[in-house]
């Protein structure tokens, strides 16, 4: 399928979803603390969500039974919240949410530290989010599709960390999952070019360890192979004449 070109009207409709998200990434915030469970999370965003007016993204897609995905530790992403999933002090949380309003969709993750961090799971939150902004910043017009790629996949795999393959961000605008695929790998220079107008969800998944994964047999749920802790931030954004744009900020 072609890439949608979104025009600045539909990207002004995109913000507003971002915006939404945003709001309720602060409103999980402050409740991600020892004790908590994930399905607490899952029930602050629903409350938030409908609050804000939105739509969860992610429940009843495939199946998918939740409004979050709470991964922790060696789950790197599509944990799904469980009110027997209590946060513990030195976990790693990976929170990712997306929303629909007015039928434009936004989709953004963040990973936190629960209480104490050790150094190298700190290292491993840092410098996953590091090369989020700086893949963030590879959004040009004229630039090239894997120039993002390649970035997250030089930052992590300088710091020893394991670059996710199995999973990718996308294009999204009205559907979640639109063309082209993001890979967190890739050779810079190649892939398409960029343009304005183009809307990427962008979305490292780093493990501390190999970069290996697997799906549990609850069919979601996909975690390390070595164990290691796993890192994931996202945002949603806009590739415009005048750069990045991140819609999720
Ligand atoms: N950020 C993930 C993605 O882009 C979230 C999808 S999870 C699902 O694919 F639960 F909705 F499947
Ligand atoms: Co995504």
């Amino acid at each position: 399928m072609a890439i949608l070109i979104k025009t600045p009207a539909e990207i002004a409709k995109m913000r507003i979803s971002g915006i939404a998200l945003r709001q309720v990434h602060d409103a999980l915030a402050p409740h991600v603390v020892v004790g908590a469970s994930t399905m607490d999370l899952e029930e602050i965003a629903v409350a938030k969500i409908a609050e804000l007016g939105a739509k969860a993204a992610f429940k009843g897609y495939h199946g998918y039974p939740s409004a979050l995905c709470t991964s922790i530790n060696e789950e790197v992403v599509h944990g799904m919240p469980n009110a027997k999933r209590v946060l513990k002090d030195g976990d790693v949380l990976s929170i990712d949410c997306g929303v629909i309003i007015d039928g434009f969709y936004s989709d953004a993750a963040v990973t936190y530290a629960v209480g104490t961090a050790s150094a190298q799971t700190q290292k491993l939150l840092d410098v996953t989010k590091a090369s989020l902004e700086a893949a963030i910043e590879q959004c040009q017009v004229g630039g090239r599709l894997f120039d993002i790629s390649a970035t997250v996949q030089e930052m992590c795999e300088a710091a020893g960390f394991g670059v996710v393959r199995e999973f990718v961000g996308h294009g999204i605008g009205r559907s979640m999952h639109e063309d082209p695929q993001v890979p967190n790998f890739g050779t810079r220079g190649k892939g398409q070019r960029l343009k304005a107008g183009m809307v990427l969800a962008i979305e490292p998944m780093i493990n501390a360890g190999g970069p290996e994964v697997k799906v549990l047999k609850d069919g979601w749920t996909a975690v390390t192979i070595d164990g290691s802790y796993s890192a994931h931030f996202e945002h949603t954004v806009a590739i415009t004449k005048d750069g990045p744009l991140v819609l999720t900020r």
